[in-house]
């Protein structure tokens, strides 16, 4: 039997400020550097040949997917699974799925079997609050449209600062379709709240106003510790609407190239990855590149956040979990 023990829990705010996790805004500092610190310990609890913890036995997670996904789906379901919880994930395909009614029916179906929490992503912005207004679950937004995709922010921080040592003082250069990019937004305001900071960079057409200091000067990445490379969101897109002139100038302008990346920076990308496109592969395989390592970040953010959302105050000052 081997202990681990989650520290930090003294910062827990009351359990009604933390109910859901539906958007970084909700979130504090305190309440990011708890969450990292919980996913740091989990880290480590991962690199033992037992690896799973007997937290959320008899816990019940429903992973609700409208929208595609390979990693949020996989590992929200690995960690429901490494805390011992029973997990399920249904898939939809989404385009007959209308807000409204339907949704309101599946939530209200859903919760018949009582579940504790629904991981839910979801094309339309707002789904996610809409369905913790109908079930007494909490709720976990996976991105709703192209709203807020809290998690992925809280892994890419996780991600910086295991490279890092830091998050303080950093400079992260957003490169690509932002305007269409939840995890863009989501990503802004984390870094604001743990004193990062972030400049946009991309074409015109795809640079949002007021959300961070932008540019269309790809040169302007020269000064990011890390270079976060986006992928064209073509699905959130109007049919027909031209953002670029073509994908080869686009990657001519704005890809990220060897040549661009210089010495000691850092390269992200939530996936999944266009090669060749908005990021070369040279950089996606080099040392450079921490895309592997965001993918297992992934893994113990999600851990710490459904552990977070389902012990409350005392429980988490100093947790003693027991390797099953
Ligand atoms: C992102 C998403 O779905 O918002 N991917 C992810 O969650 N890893 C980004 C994207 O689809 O480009």
């Amino acid at each position: 039997m081997t202990d681990l023990r989650v520290v930090g829990g003294d910062l827990l705010p009351p359990e009604s400020d933390r109910r859901h996790l539906l958007s970084i805004a909700d979130l504090t500092g305190d309440d990011v550097e708890r969450l990292l610190s919980t996913a740091h310990s989990f880290a480590l609890s991962q690199e033992r040949d037992t690896k799973k913890l007997p937290t959320l036995r008899g816990r019940l997670i429903l992973n609700v997917f409208y929208e595609s996904s390979t990693r949020t789906s996989s590992s929200f379901e690995l960690a429901a699974k490494r805390l011992s919880a029973d997990t399920m994930t249904l898939k939809s395909t989404g385009s007959s799925v209308d807000k409204g009614e339907s949704l309101k029916d599946t939530a209200l179906t859903l919760s018949a079997y009582d579940p504790d929490v629904i991981v839910l992503r979801h094309p339309q912005a707002g789904a996610a609050q809409f369905v913790s207004q109908v079930t007494e679950a909490r709720v976990v937004n996976a991105g709703d449209g192209k709203h807020q995709h809290p998690t992925q922010a809280l892994l890419d921080l996780f991600t910086i600062k295991e490279a890092f040592g830091r998050l303080d003082g950093l400079h992260v250069a957003i490169v690509g379709d932002v305007v269409h990019s939840r995890v863009a937004r989501s990503l802004v305001q984390a870094l604001r709240l743990v004193g990062a900071e972030a400049i946009l960079v991309g074409p015109p057409a795809l640079l949002p106003t007021g959300l961070a200091p932008a540019t269309h000067d790809i040169s302007a990445i020269a000064d990011a510790d890390v270079v976060y490379v986006l992928r064209m969101q073509k699905e959130r897109m109007l049919p027909g609407a031209n953002f670029v002139p073509s994908l080869r100038e686009y990657t001519e302008r704005w890809g990220i190239t060897p040549a661009r990346v210089r010495e000691g920076q850092r390269v992200m990308h939530p996936g999944p990855m266009n090669r060749g496109v908005e990021i070369d592969a040279r950089v996606a395989d080099s040392d450079a590149s921490l895309v592997v390592e965001q993918v297992r970040a992934g893994l113990v953010v999600r851990m710490a956040v459904l552990y977070d959302l389902l012990t409350s105050g005392p429980v988490a000052v100093e947790t003693t979990m027991e390797v099953a």
